[in-house]
């Protein structure tokens, strides 16, 4: 039970975190650029001193919280990892990356000239060049954070395949996401540069990327032996709202081969050992080796697909 809490304590962190995480980066794309716009001088500048420092500090301390938090949970899961989860977490840590190693760096120079002007002083030269690389990075995690936060709940809920089946599709996608990076890095705002246009781009480059899974699908490998129990018992009860039993999406029937099973020949298992204790004893302990641990044994009927 223990692990199911910390687990599940983790989950909650994370979404706190990614909430105040993500919030934020709407305001300052949605929000304050455009205020940014109109403003006076004057207060345009105050609030760069006084204002943007402090969203800056739960902006990046939100991303922090978010990726420890996302990382504990990874580090939880055992095999099953799913290609939605790859995809969420690849483009939400280059998102953290790009908070910490572009957004930050290059907005504590925007905020060090506004206070020299404040204090009457120049604008500092390295500031025309620090505005647009924070700009482009932003509006990059505005665009990524559309198709991130679907992947992030599909991997739990509508999963596309697991890691080792076809990896066509993921491959493709990695490399898309690693071009949208690099741009980030070197390149120009393009269509992301207008609000309207970085939500039509992340919607674009979901239908993109979702497509491609689609098309060419990640089934899932060869089903292994069944894992070792790392997690705390989890009654059957707990487990079965998981995996939506009335209709599963396609690819989950041969995803996850153990959970399949484990539901059906558990309670069989058990019902049979009753009358017939001795004779079936035997043969119904291998039946359960093989085909699934008894229902003590979380992973066959584990709440999360994931893996
Ligand atoms: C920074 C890197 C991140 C990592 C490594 C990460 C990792 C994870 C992991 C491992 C899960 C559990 C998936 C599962 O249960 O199958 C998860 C779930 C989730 N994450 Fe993240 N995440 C990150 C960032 C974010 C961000 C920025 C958001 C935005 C709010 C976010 C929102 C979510 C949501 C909504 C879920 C689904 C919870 C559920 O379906 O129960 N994550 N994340």
């Amino acid at each position: 039970m223990t692990m199911v809490v910390i687990d599940y304590l983790a989950k909650w962190g994370h979404l706190l975190a990614g909430i105040t995480w993500i919030g934020l980066l709407y305001y300052f794309n949605f929000v304050q650029t455009e205020y940014f716009k109109e403003a006076d001088a004057d207060a345009r500048t105050d609030a760069f001193v006084k204002l943007a420092p402090r969203a800056l500090w739960w902006f990046r301390w939100g991303a922090m919280l978010t990726l420890l938090t996302g990382l504990m949970m990874l580090l939880y899961r055992h095999p099953g990892w799913t290609v939605d989860i790859t995809i969420g977490s690849v483009m939400a840590i280059l998102m953290f990356l790009n908070v910490w190693l572009i957004i930050w760096p290059n907005q504590k120079i925007l905020i060090a000239s506004n206070e020299q002007v404040k204090g009457g002083g120049e604008v500092l030269p390295e500031a025309a060049a620090a505005a647009p690389k924070a700009a482009l990075a932003s509006r990059t995690n505005t665009l990524f954070s559309i198709p991130m936060l679907y992947f992030m709940g599909s991997s739990a809920h509508l999963p596309n395949g697991s890691i080792g089946g076809n990896m066509t599709a993921l491959i493709i996608i990695l490399i898309i996401i690693a071009a949208v990076e690099l741009n980030a890095i070197f390149g120009k705002p393009g269509p992301i540069a207008t609000i309207k246009g970085v939500i039509t781009s992340g919607f674009v480059l979901w239908a993109v990327l979702l497509g491609l899974l689609l098309i060419f699908p990640a089934g899932s490998p060869a089903p292994a032996a069944a894992p070792e129990t790392t997690v705390e018992p989890a009654p059957v009860v707990e487990a079965a709202p998981a995996m939506p039993a009335e209709e599963p999406p396609p690819m989950m029937e041969e995803a996850a081969p153990t959970e399949e099973a484990a539901p059906a020949e558990a309670p069989a298992a058990m019902d049979s050992t009753a009358p017939e204790e001795e004779a079936a004893a035997e043969a119904e302990s291998a039946a359960m080796d093989e085909a699934a641990p008894p229902p003590e044994a979380a992973p066959v009927v584990d709440p999360d697909p994931m893996g």
